[in-house]
């Protein structure tokens, strides 16, 4: 593990209760994490809405996923779950950050229908031309994108961006999978520490509100129950907490 600076997968990393991550991470982690002192629990409730909701989509058919922001692999992956349900799945994960996009690959070697791609989910036009995603991917049938604790760190401008650009290359009848922590009711100071925080692994969010969130599903239908806090979004046993984190699943259609 590279000891500085700190990046934002490995910080997630430590949330989850990880060891990739350096002291340089965790450091930035526990400045976050006194202005979120739930931050942990989000992050376990995001990969559990994350296997939710993939499991609902490989329920109604969808065997291609990308995972846009895929953080370092954490158990169960995207492949394992939608495998439970169609053996077959094929799955795209993209991240900008070396040490990611390393880890991914590892996993690529051992099974086959898997791709790891290094590419800045700020702009991914040039994402379906790749002759390797080609190959695993058929642009022609459905595929279940997912954006998964990831806007967040993107400025709302940003995060419009990175929808609007797949939004021009996913298929007609295609899925999405979203979830962000919002800023809503917290202080200046608060915000401002969270993205000094961040500023140090080179990233300048400034946060999403609520509303931002809820526009990024403008024009597409979101499935049932919508948009909710995170730990409820057809949870069997929805987390009694209203997280300041907010998840929904919407299809397209083109
Ligand atoms: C908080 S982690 C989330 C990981 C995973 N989606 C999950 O929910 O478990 C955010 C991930 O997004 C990646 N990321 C942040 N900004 C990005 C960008 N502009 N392009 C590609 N990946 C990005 C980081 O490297 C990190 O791995």
């Amino acid at each position: 593990v590279s000891p500085s600076p700190p990046s934002s997968a490995r910080i997630y990393d430590y949330y989850l209760g990880g060891k990739d991550n350096s002291e340089a991470d965790r450091q930035a982690a526990e400045q976050v994490l006194r202005q979120i002192p739930e931050a942990r629990f989000a992050a376990r409730a995001n990969r559990r809405f994350l296997v939710r909701a993939v499991q609902a989509l490989a329920g109604l058919g969808v065997d291609q996923f990308i995972d846009l922001g895929t953080g370092l692999p954490t158990s169960p992956n995207v492949h394992e779950v939608a495998r439970e349900t169609l053996p077959d799945s094929k799955v795209l994960y993209v991240d900008n950050d070396p040490v990611v996009s390393a880890h991914n690959r590892a996993l690529r070697s051992t099974r086959d229908g898997i791709l790891s791609l290094d590419m800045d989910i700020r702009n991914t036009d040039a994402l379906p031309q790749d002759p390797d995603v080609r190959e695993l991917l058929d642009f022609t049938r459905p595929v279940g994108v997912l954006m998964i604790a990831v806007v967040h760190l993107l400025s709302a401008g940003e995060a419009r961006a990175a929808l609007d650009s797949v939004l021009r290359w996913l298929p007609d009848g295609g899925y999405l999978v979203l979830s962000a922590a919002t800023i809503d009711g917290m202080s200046d100071e608060q915000i401002h520490e969270i993205a000094d925080a961040y500023e140090n692994a080179e990233l300048r969010t400034t946060g999403l509100t609520r509303s931002d969130f809820v526009h990024l599903f403008d024009g597409l239908d979101l499935l049932p129950p919508g948009i909710t806090s995170l730990g409820k979004w057809r949870a069997k046993e929805p987390d009694p907490k209203s997280l300041a984190c907010h998840c929904g699943v919407a299809r397209f259609t083109r």
